[in-house]
């Protein structure tokens, strides 16, 4: 696939979908070419399986592939949401000492609190002390998970939920924990975790939307994560760079008292790798992101396809040369999502055959050093 240097914010969303598996693909040589973790092979796999391959998707992200992605049903909506003591009816700009959630998006939850806050994270809260000096131990309790699958209860469910309490001072129960680290600026906090593992998750549920949600700080926020990984930071530690301007948090694992003026747990999402930039408050595009990626990176975006055989496939050995499995993954996939995911998910396996992906491999590596050779002379 070519790769494109011009980005018009109005292009179609096929043009999107090529730019972000651009940005997996790359992800994916990353992890190769660092040879940083022995876990690069499963993910590769999941994304030869998922993106590449024999079987059913036609092409990554092409229209109508990936059905899961849209996948939602009715029962698991909930269009209410909660503001508290607010006159303004948007959740992102509430008065100091409130909290308010949306939960109206099919998507994620996101909850906005601003005042005096504090982490706890031995009780996997976060508190808003409201200055008010009430008996009550707890004014107010908000329970979120912050990932963006919310219309998959399952994978939800794997998730850690974050009480968010809005106390009063007066009470002995409730004694003021003591700020041990005080930032200046708004927290964010999201989730790692869920389908993380899977280069496409951790795009589309986790970096685009962190990006949308923090994007309009410009650096000036602190992201925290919940199912904290030292790899994924390793991994995005780049990118994250981008968007914050201070070093992240394990929100478990980091036990102090973080103290904050502002704080939004959750994260905003618009579609399946989309920043819509009608709904930014800067009105930045996918075309920034991209930028941002490219910035992140250096070492530019490029996709290299990698088609498996079925004899790579272990579903070769588990059925007859003629079933439509191996001859007619349309016929399958035809069937819907949940057979999709059964036969070639689930159900499948997958062992490359060195000598083929050999050559992938050394037509990223060329590219990756030949780039490194332009640029450096550019440089020199
Ligand atoms: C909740 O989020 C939706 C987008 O998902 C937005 O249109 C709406 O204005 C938000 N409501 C509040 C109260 O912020
Ligand atoms: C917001 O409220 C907190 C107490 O809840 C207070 O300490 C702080 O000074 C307030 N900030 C502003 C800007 O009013
Ligand atoms: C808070 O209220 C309690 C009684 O409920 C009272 O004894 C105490 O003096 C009050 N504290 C302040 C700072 O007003
Ligand atoms: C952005 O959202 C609007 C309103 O839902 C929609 O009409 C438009 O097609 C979206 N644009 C992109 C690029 O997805």
């Amino acid at each position: 696939m070519v790769h494109h240097h011009r980005h018009h914010p109005q292009q179609q969303r096929s043009k999107y979908d090529e730019e972000a598996a651009e940005a997996l693909a790359y992800m994916d040589c990353a992890n190769l070419c660092k040879k940083s973790r022995p876990r690069f092979l499963r993910i590769l796999f999941i994304f030869s399986m998922v993106s590449c391959s024999l079987v059913f998707a036609p092409r990554l992200f092409s229209h109508g592939a990936l059905p899961f992605l849209y996948s939602f049903s009715e029962e698991d909506l909930d269009d209410g949401f909660s503001a508290t003591r607010t006159s303004l009816n948007m959740c992102s700009s509430i008065k100091n000492g409130t909290i308010c959630c949306n939960r109206s998006s099919i998507r994620s939850d996101i909850c906005f609190m601003k005042g005096d806050i504090r982490t706890s994270s031995f009780s996997s809260s976060i508190i808003l002390y409201s200055g008010e000096n009430s008996s009550s131990i707890v004014e107010e309790e908000h329970r979120i998970r912050p990932y963006t699958r919310k219309w998959e209860p399952h994978v939800m469910k794997t998730i850690d939920e974050i009480s968010l309490i809005k106390t009063g001072e007066g009470s002995v129960e409730s004694s003021k924990l003591s700020c041990e680290i005080e930032h200046r600026v708004p927290l964010i906090v999201f989730s790692t975790g869920g389908y993380t593992g899977n280069v496409y998750h951790e795009f589309n549920d986790g970096i685009f939307p962190l990006y949308i949600t923090a994007q309009k700080f410009k650096g000036e926020v602190v992201v925290a994560m919940v199912e904290y990984h030292d790899w994924w930071i390793m991994k995005y530690g780049d990118i994250l760079s981008k968007i914050t301007n201070y070093p992240a948090i394990d929100f478990s694992g980091d036990r102090r008292t973080h103290c904050f003026p502002e704080a939004i747990v959750g994260l905003q999402i618009h579609d399946e790798l989309t920043v819509n930039s009608t709904f930014m408050e800067d009105h930045k595009s996918i075309a920034d992101f991209r930028a941002l990626l490219d910035q992140a990176m250096k070492m530019g975006l490029k996709y290299f396809g990698y088609k498996i055989l079925a004899r790579e496939s272990s579903l070769y050995n588990e059925y007859e040369r003629e079933s439509p499995v191996l001859k007619d993954p349309d016929s399958i996939t035809r069937k819907g999502w949940e057979e999709t995911k059964r036969v070639y998910l689930d159900g499948q396996n997958v062992r490359l055959e060195m000598q083929r992906f050999r050559k992938r491999l050394l037509k990223a590596y060329t590219h990756a050093v030949a780039r490194r050779k332009r640029r450096g002379s550019r440089e020199r």
